[in-house]
């Protein structure tokens, strides 16, 4: 053979050889990572931290859901005048400032005139006496269902 061409012959084998060995190690590493990702982690450290998982929706009640004989969406008991105090009484504000409440018939109606003179709460017209009926029959001050006043504390006199 020309010493010419031999010479390109051993080139282009030189560089087939160093194309396969730089496939192998690819190969190589890449088995590593399959096989043995434990290694691969101590060689490359470790896998970056996912993203922090979106924080959680917050849970939608169904309007529909009643448990105990309570709505839970609003926390009011499920009874006759229920449709009305919620359509009336939820229109402005929460819920809890009518569950959280106590009063009387006539303590209830005095806190619907209020809020008729100052916060422009409409005429119940017909449905006064339905609600009323219902907040003074649920959310009566009745002082068992609630907790019992706490003692009365001992005051001391801090000395400056
Ligand atoms: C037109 C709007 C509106 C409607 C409808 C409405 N309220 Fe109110 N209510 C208010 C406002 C405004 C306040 C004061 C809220 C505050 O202080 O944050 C209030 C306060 C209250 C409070 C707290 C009173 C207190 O002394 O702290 C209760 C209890 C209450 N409402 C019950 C009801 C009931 C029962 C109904 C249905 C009959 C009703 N509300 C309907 C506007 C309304």
């Amino acid at each position: 053979m020309d010493p010419k061409n031999r010479e390109h012959l051993d080139q282009a084998v030189r560089h087939l050889n160093r194309l396969v060995a730089a496939s192998l190690v690819i190969v190589a590493v890449a088995l590593v990572n399959i096989m043995a990702p434990d290694t691969a982690e101590k060689w490359w450290g470790p896998e970056p931290e996912m993203a922090a998982p979106m924080a959680e929706a917050p849970e939608v009640v169904s309007d529909t859901l009643i448990v105990d004989g309570i709505h839970v969406a609003s926390g009011l008991v499920v009874d006759d005048g229920f449709i009305q105090v919620k359509a009336t009484c939820l229109a402005c504000h929460s819920a809890k400032l009518v569950t959280q409440n106590r009063a009387t018939r006539d303590g209830w109606k005095k806190m619907i005139r209020w809020m008729q003179e100052t916060q422009n709460l409409w005429d119940l017209g017909t449905n006064e006496d339905l609600i009323l009926d219902y907040l003074a029959k649920h959310y009566a001050p009745d002082e068992a269902g609630r907790r019992p006043n706490l003692p009365t504390p001992t005051w001391y006199v801090l000395e400056d």
